[in-house]
């Protein structure tokens, strides 16, 4: 049953103002423990987000008898047990929230020798599986997944898999990833086809534990039987988490905010040009590379904003994001229109309805489409809102809080634990007037 008693009341105004560094990535993190754990040697991680999802890919790993040590302070040490050495779970595979733990997770089980299966909370339960189900089965996988596609998965071994070359319907880095991850299994070539890029994580990180990984202008490809070799890996912020305080900095009034460590991977960083053409003011400092990844240090300060259409082909690239491109949009003068973006009703909530519903209750003019949303933008008034449970929706309209005229009351803050531990007192130490009313 989803937990939603913790409420958080947000008042208007405050400066947002100093230099904070946010928790780890949350998608760099999952791929950090798989791969470490099938890696041959060890691996050592630091700047590991200690969210709920990932604890939840780490328990996972270790039912499948590898040893890993941690996460304490964002350390964790993996000894990896080699692309063949995974165990016979003596148990379900609980992965909570995350469906990125999940989709992975299915991709990596469909190529061993022992059956395993996978549960999930109630939102995981009715996410779409097919997605990464019916590719697998063309690889000579079977995972049995609910009567309408969803959770629990049920996968059975088989007798080896066998490449493909699949062109995704669908622009998704979970399902990319897990049909890579199912290609380290696969006799011969995985070449994976997407329609616009997504984030590229797995492969920058196959290349840093040295397996092979082509990526070419449209796509990846993998071959099957190699070996990843155990490596130290430094986890940067993840920009999912700073857009929060990207956002609260820009709508809040005499604000400058420094965000360290930030990972600014292009196939991440739409939210940054969607923001910066809506007005937004956005230094990157000291840009470098850190275990394959960009990372930056970045400078926000406030600005006035205006609506904008956003091409469907930036969606992709800041598909997390859109909650909070929600409030700056709402806090922006003129129109916002988000079209091209019906994923974003298959997330750990329909993020489309929930920000529609959410808006309205805040008093904001508001357009549902089924592939998304046209904001008016101008001003946020107050009320009380919902998170639907999904961590994105609460934090965002926290930062609602921020512009509004009136408090905000947002309801269910319980699962912003699975991406954002720590996201109370960050948020209070950076300046927003905000309080644990529970
Ligand atoms: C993720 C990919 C995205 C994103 C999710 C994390 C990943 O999902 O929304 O939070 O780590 O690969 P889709 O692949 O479904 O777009």
């Amino acid at each position: 049953m989803r937990v939603t008693h913790m409420r958080y009341l947000v008042r208007p105004g405050g400066q947002i103002i100093g230099d904070i560094r946010v928790p780890g990535d949350k998608s760099i993190s999952h791929r950090a423990v798989i791969l470490g754990s099938i890696a041959t040697g060890d691996t050592g991680v630091t700047g590991l987000l200690e969210g709920t999802d990932v604890l939840a890919t780490i328990e996972a790993l270790r039912s499948l008898g590898v040893e890993i040590q941690g996460p304490e302070q964002g350390r964790l040490l993996i000894r990896g047990v080699g692309l063949t050495g995974l165990r016979t779970p003596n148990k379900m595979l609980d992965l909570g929230n995350s469906g990125t733990a999940m989709r992975l997770l299915t991709g990596l089980l469909a190529g061993q020798k022992f059956p395993t299966t996978l549960v999930g909370d109630e939102s995981l339960s009715r996410r779409p599986m097919r997605r990464v189900t019916n590719p697998l089965a063309q690889m000579g996988a079977r995972v049995d997944t609910a009567a309408n596609g969803t959770p629990p998965l049920s996968i059975t071994p088989v007798n080896g898999l066998h490449g493909i070359h699949y062109a995704l319907p669908v622009a998704s880095a979970q399902v990319k990833s897990a049909l890579l991850l199912a290609g380290l299994y696969a006799n011969g070539e995985t070449c994976i086809e997407e329609p616009v890029p997504t984030r590229d994580h797995t492969e920058r990180m196959l290349t840093g534990f040295g397996y092979p990984c082509t990526q070419h202008d449209h796509g990846v490809c993998v071959v099957g039987g190699g070996v990843l070799h155990g490596v130290q890996i430094d986890v940067p912020a993840d920009l999912s988490s700073a857009a929060f305080f990207i956002v609260a900095a820009t709508i809040a009034h005499d604000s400058k905010l420094r965000l360290s460590h930030v990972g600014v991977n292009p196939t991440r960083a739409g939210v940054l040009d969607i923001l910066r053409e809506m007005g937004a003011h956005i230094e990157l400092d000291s840009q470098r590379e850190v275990c394959g990844e960009p990372v930056a240090d970045l400078v926000v300060q406030s600005a006035p904003l205006k609506g904008i259409d956003i091409p469907p082909d930036k969606v992709p690239l800041a598909i997390d994001e859109f909650p909070v491109l929600c409030i700056a949009a709402a806090s922006a003068q003129g129109i916002t229109t988000i079209r091209g973006a019906t994923e974003l009703r298959h997330k750990e909530s329909d993020r489309i309805s929930a920000m529609v519903q959410g808006l309205r209750e805040l008093g904001v003019e508001v357009d549902e489409y089924e592939d998304g949303l046209c904001i008016q933008g101008g001003e946020i008034s107050g009320g009380s809102v919902a998170s639907h449970g999904d961590h994105r929706i609460a934090m965002a309209f926290c930062v609602a809080g921020v512009g509004a005229k009136f408090d905000v009351e947002v309801k269910g803050c319980d699962n912003i634990v699975t991406s954002f531990p720590g996201f109370l007192e960050t948020a209070v130490r950076s300046g927003l007037r905000i309080d644990d009313i529970s």
